[in-house]
């Protein structure tokens, strides 16, 4: 059985990685609107994986006897009206949930919980990751400022992104 104070840390954790796949939905959205298909295939990859994160959380307390609650997920609002303000969101955006899965992971310690260190360890991980992919577009889209064409070769660069399934834990 799973503390229920740590229990309570990955249902809140859960709902924000669905959170995560909402917001990026609408982000999808924001360039769906812009007509620039490379970042909606990026969006799609990030609302494929934010997704993974949560089931990733779903099935580990479903595995460890705990109980999964699903929560209200909040109206996404996308800050900023550029490719490159809607990118520094993202990264603002990816820098808080690093801090949330850090104080997961402070949880698990405080409860002395090996198994789901264990586990967090890979989602810590993943954040590096996560924060590196985001600010190596958001330096690229600095670099760009005003040109066009620029960002066009941008958009082509970024529809090579694809969703490789992760294998969590
Ligand atoms: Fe699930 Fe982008 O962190």
């Amino acid at each position: 059985m799973i503390n229920e104070k740590l229990e309570e840390a990955f249902n809140d954790q859960i709902n924000k990685e669905l959170y995560s796949e909402y917001l990026y939905y609408a982000m999808k959205v924001y360039f769906q609107e812009l007509n620039l298909q490379g970042f909606v295939n990026w969006f799609d990859v990030q609302v494929q994986e934010e997704r993974a994160h949560a089931v990733g959380m779903i099935d580990y307390l479903n595995e460890r006897g705990g109980k999964v609650d699903l929560r209200a997920i909040e109206k996404p609002v996308v800050e900023g009206s550029t490719p490159l303000e809607v990118f520094e969101h993202v990264l603002r955006h990816e820098e808080y949930v690093t801090s949330r899965i850090n104080h997961l992971a402070d949880v698990a310690e405080e409860v002395r919980d090996r198994a789901a260190l264990n586990l967090l360890d890979w989602y810590i991980k993943e954040q590096v990751e996560e924060e590196a992919t985001v600010g190596s577009v958001l330096a690229t889209l600095r670099l760009i400022g005003e040109d066009k064409k620029a960002l066009l070769l941008l958009d082509k660069d970024l529809a090579t992104r694809t969703f490789v399934a992760p294998v969590i834990g």
